[in-house]
């Protein structure tokens, strides 16, 4: 019951967003792509691409020519490269989080850090190639001094790679606007998982949109080359309720022939800190082949 009035209201909500906002982000999104310079790209996929696809984004983010040392952003207890693709590749990865207690749960073969990546006093032993971050973004409580801590980190030719959830998804506007007690409550009823290995986590959603013209802009002020801002529609909060995921799936069809940068649910961010190229430089194309090869 509670669900069928969820997707009505969210059918509602996009409705509304998607034709009060749809004209106004959809002009600024064509103008982006005339007026951006032509390493940016904008791309939609279905959620299944994000789900399939995270862990070889990241795999062939860490593999290109010029990675060697990788920071993981709030890995906590689950760090997202395995210890034998880290030995395999022969790299450094540190894993940083401000929760001691989340990265005692992860193996005691990575290398941790206990920090809080907003700190302004943030010192780092290295800079690095590659940083990333997992369902990290939407627990920062200040964007702008996570994005700025991680472009003071990165290398010259490094990148930063984010993989969040956005607004306005039906799902996560009600974790954002409920109270923490009871979102948890609701979480545990319609997506049970193991507490010990995947707490929950406050979530504030700062930033967190898909490639909406004012992101780009606040990230690119910190001095950031949006590199490839991928956006996804639909989630998986409806999987159980059958006509409730089918009218979803019908939602995400009309959103992907009709992209609108509010109406995501996840993003891939990549983002460079140089002016003249980074280590995805001409790699692009075979990123996004690797994306459509992952449904
Ligand atoms: C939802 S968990 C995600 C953990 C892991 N990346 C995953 O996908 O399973 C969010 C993690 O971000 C960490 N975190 C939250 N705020 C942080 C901050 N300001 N600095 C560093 N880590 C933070 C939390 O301690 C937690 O481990």
């Amino acid at each position: 019951m509670a669900v069928c009035t969820g997707i009505q209201f969210e059918i509602y909500l996009d409705m509304v967003l998607l034709y009060n906002v749809c004209s106004i982000g959809q002009h600024y999104s064509n103008l982006l792509y005339e007026i951006r310079l032509p390493c940016m790209q904008i791309s939609y996929y279905p959620l299944a691409v994000s789900e399939k696809g995270f862990i070889p984004t990241l795999e062939f983010l860490a593999r290109l020519p010029g990675v060697r040392s990788i920071c993981e952003i709030g890995g906590g207890a689950n760090p997202a490269l395995s210890l034998d693709f880290v030995r395999q590749h022969n790299l450094e990865y540190s894993v940083l989080d401000i929760c001691q207690q989340e990265l005692d749960k992860a193996s005691e073969g990575y290398h941790k850090i206990c920090a809080d990546i907003t700190d302004e006093n943030l010192t780092f032993p290295c800079r690095y190639d590659l940083v990333f971050s997992q369902m990290v973004g939407e627990h920062i409580q200040s964007a702008r001094k996570f994005h700025y801590n991680v472009f003071r980190m990165l290398s010259d030719t490094g990148i930063a790679f984010h993989f969040f959830p956005t607004l306005y998804t039906f799902p996560f506007v009600v974790n954002w606007l409920t109270p923490e007690r009871l979102s948890r409550a609701v979480l545990d009823l319609i997506a049970p998982r193991d507490k010990y290995r995947k707490a929950k986590f406050r979530a504030y959603y700062d930033w967190c949109f898909g490639p909406t013209d004012g992101n780009i802009r606040r990230l690119e002020n910190i001095g950031y080359q949006v590199q490839q801002y991928i956006g996804f529609f639909g989630h998986g909060y409806y999987e159980e309720y059958r006509p409730v995921q089918w009218i979803h799936e019908r939602e995400i069809d009309l959103l992907l022939k009709h992209p609108n940068p509010y109406l995501t649910s996840y993003t891939f961010l990549i983002l460079s800190r140089g002016q003249n190229g980074s280590v995805l430089t001409g790699h692009e194309n075979d990123l996004h082949a690797l994306l459509r090869r992952s449904i």
